[in-house]
């Protein structure tokens, strides 16, 4: 157990790093060019903040909740997405009263008790955007837009767009008379939990993992057939606005996202490829969300992506990520003198900004060449106490094997300018 990550998690390894630092700067550069600035908020939260934004009667928090009482007896929860957070974080640091539309962005770890399989993990990275403020259909386009730019520049194919209208609280409490009358002759053939799921929020149902349910639910009236005008008119609007980018898009009266903050808008980018997990990120529009954890009622739209999902259809379609370029100099030492001097001059060409490295290991000068052409360094110096006498030594480019003798004293600025 020791030696054993717990289930569930992941070590991202340092032959992999790259991957991720590649995608988190690509992310952070196109939230820049659309306005979203980074937001950081905590690992953990009071639980009752998710029981009231992601919603009491989904999956997440009636399953899959990392929570326990810490030494203050207080009920903490890691958490399981992060836009509850970032809502908790804007009422909490004044945001209301800054210009709107308030535009942020986050790349978080978030937990959920999951069955574990591929693509889907405890513990998981979400790269996610949420724009507080607007009413207009026109920044829900927007936000859709982030990821279809971000799947461009990936280079990344056949990821499609499926949205929906899940309407307001005005055509879901008439919509709800409806779907309860749908199900009432099945109630007895539901699942335990859907059972009180029909009495609390028979939406719930239509997104039960169940066999048994899943078979009532598909046939189910739509609530996109039973929106309000309002609602309907919204739904055009951004159906209109993502034609005029160019955007594809299917409508899936079927999507109903597991969180229960959602209003209007929600949507899913989904890709064949990754199999089961079909889903790389889902959002949507959450209009009541922020009066409902105790602000001012103000509209706001957002998503989220799992960078694990990302990565795994960014494989499968061979899309390739620029490898981490090479270390500069490695310098190789003989004896005692060779190694101080090689400890100071390994910090200046650093200070240069020139990668650098000596031997740490106390290897012989020939197990030191061996690790310097493992590690692919650009150049090699040998130093011993001849070439500090004599102020040179000789310099080896290790990829066209091309060598010359050059004075110690030059190696900075040779290498600086990439000699
Ligand atoms: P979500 O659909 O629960 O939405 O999660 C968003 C994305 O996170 C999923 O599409 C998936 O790629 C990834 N994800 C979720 N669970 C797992 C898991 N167990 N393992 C790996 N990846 C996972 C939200 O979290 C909302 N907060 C999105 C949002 C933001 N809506 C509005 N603003």
């Amino acid at each position: 157990m020791l030696t054993q990550a717990p289930k569930g998690t992941r070590d991202i390894l340092p032959s992999d790093i790259y991957k991720w630092q590649y995608i988190e700067k690509l992310l952070a550069g196109i939230c820049d060019n659309y306005g979203y600035k980074e937001i950081r908020t905590p690992v953990f939260e009071h639980t009752e903040l998710f029981h009231r934004g992601v919603g009491d009667t989904t999956d997440i928090v009636q399953k899959e909740m990392y929570t326990f009482m810490d030494k203050g007896e207080r009920s903490i929860t890691l958490r399981p997405e992060g836009t509850a957070g970032v809502v908790r974080s804007y009422i909490e640091n004044g945001m209301p009263s800054l210009p709107h539309p308030i535009k942020l962005y986050y790349n978080i770890t978030a937990y959920r008790y999951e069955n574990v399989q591929k693509g889907r993990y405890r513990e998981f990275h979400q790269f996610g955007v949420e724009a507080f403020g607007s009413r207009g259909p026109s920044i829900d386009v927007e936000v859709i837009s982030i990821l279809g730019l971000i799947f461009e520049r990936l280079g990344l194919k056949d990821i499609a767009l499926n949205i929906n209208s899940i309407g307001c609280p005005q055509c879901r409490s008439e919509y709800n008379i409806r779907l309860k009358e749908y199900f009432q002759p099945e109630l007895d053939n539901l699942c335990g939990l859907c059972r009180t799921r029909f009495e609390r929020n028979p939406l719930r149902i239509i997104d039960c993992k169940e066999e048994k349910c899943k078979k009532y639910a598909s046939n189910a009236p739509a609530l996109l057939d039973n929106l309000c005008g309002e609602c309907s008119d919204h739904f055009e609007g951004l159906k209109s606005g993502l034609e005029n980018l160019g955007i594809r898009y299917n409508v899936d009266k079927n999507i109903v996202r597991g969180l229960d903050y959602y209003t209007k808008t929600v949507f899913e980018f989904v890709s064949n490829n990754v199999g089961t997990q079909g889903t790389i990120c889902g959002g949507g529009r959450y209009d009541g969300l922020i009066e409902a954890c105790g602000g001012k009622p103000t509209p706001g739209v957002g998503f989220a992506m799992g960078i694990e999902r990302l990565l795994m259809e960014m494989e499968s379609q061979g899309v390739k990520v620029p490898e981490p370029g090479c270390m500069d100099i490695y310098i190789a030492t003989i004896g005692e003198k060779a190694d101080r001097f090689a400890e100071n001059l390994v910090y200046r060409l650093r200070c240069n900004g020139i990668s650098a490295e000596k031997d740490l290991m106390n290897r012989s000068v020939k197990a030191q060449m061996k690790y310097a052409d493992k590690q692919g360094f650009t150049y090699t110096i040998v130093i011993g106490d001849e070439e500090i006498e004599r102020n040179k030594a000789v310099l080896k480019n290790m990829k066209s094997g091309d060598q010359k003798e050059v004075s110690l004293d030059s190696i900075n600025e040779r290498l600086k300018s990439k000699v």
